[in-house]
């Protein structure tokens, strides 16, 4: 396992020893970062594949291959950072409606991906979750999904989950009728829906970063995104690296969080 920084280096640079250097722009924004105000669960957006394709005359999955370096990058500054959580979306319920290539291509790279990033997930001690209506993928892949889970649950410092065939929509419905089977009488409350979600146990997101500049939650995390801080970058998902999560990460530490009332709450006292 990953042992974070050296002896001589303090604070949250020291998690980025030999990463980043000391005159980059990356060490600048470090430096601006409040170790103790992170967001404790971070929600991302992957958008702009298609777009970064097409400006460079290329096929739209070479757009999502381009991507997965940029998730490569995010996971990895996620986890030198500390932040506790992070969920991608990856595939929405809805993305079945593309040519069945771009959806094959997708299912390839996801497992090019998890086998690839295997040993690099373990050495970040990372907790990877798939989440959404898995039991519709294709078999190979819930495979791999699997595999991972399995050999990361007892990870502790980040938990990475990634959302495939999901809707925020048919979360909620799924964990309605998993009241209805359990017999669970009315009236419920928050909690009994809340724990029957995919992302039952974990904090709400925080913050909800979107890129490629599109102002819309599409379908993602309904319910827990309810005070979540919204960040829309410009940069095409395969453009965004390390150095676009700290500037959001910064960006999220200036906002005031106010939960409906009229001062300022960390999340931590939020009840
Ligand atoms: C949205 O861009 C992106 C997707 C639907 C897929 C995201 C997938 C990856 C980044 C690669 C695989 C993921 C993992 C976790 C390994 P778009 O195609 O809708 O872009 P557009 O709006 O520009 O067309």
């Amino acid at each position: 396992m990953l042992d974070y920084g050296g002896p001589i280096m303090s604070g949250l640079v020291r998690n980025f020893e030999g990463v980043v250097g000391p005159d980059s722009a990356e060490y600048a924004l470090i430096q601006q970062i409040d170790a103790t105000n992170l967001p404790r669960h971070v929600a991302v957006i992957m958008d702009g594949n298609g777009r970064w394709a097409r400006r460079r005359g290329l096929p739209r999955v070479e757009g999502h291959r381009a991507g997965i370096d940029a998730v490569k990058s995010i996971v990895e500054f996620a986890a030198r950072l500390g932040i506790p959580q992070l969920t991608l979306y990856a595939f929405s319920a809805e993305n079945w409606k593309r040519p069945i290539d771009e959806v094959n291509t997708l299912w390839s790279l996801l497992k090019e991906f998890l086998r690839r990033e295997y040993p690099t997930i373990q050495e970040h001690d990372i907790r990877f979750r798939a989440i959404g209506r898995i039991s519709e993928l294709p078999e190979s892949v819930r495979e791999e999904l699997l595999k991972v889970e399995f050999d990361t649950k007892a990870n502790e410092r980040m938990d990475l989950l990634i959302a495939l065939n999901y809707s925020g929509r048919l979360e909620l419905v799924d964990a309605v009728n998993q009241l209805l089977s359990e017999r669970v009488r009315g009236p419920i409350g928050e909690e009994d829906l809340a724990s029957r979600l995919y992302t039952s146990g974990l904090p709400d997101p925080d913050f909800l970063i979107r890129t490629s500049g599109e102002f819309r939650i599409s379908n993602f995390l309904l319910w827990q995104i309810a005070y979540a801080e919204i960040y829309v970058s410009e940069v095409l998902w395969p453009d965004f690296r390390g150095l676009d999560f700290l500037e959001a990460i910064v960006q999220f530490q200036k906002r005031e969080r106010r939960y409906g009332g009229l001062e300022s709450r960390s999340a931590e006292t939020l009840s």
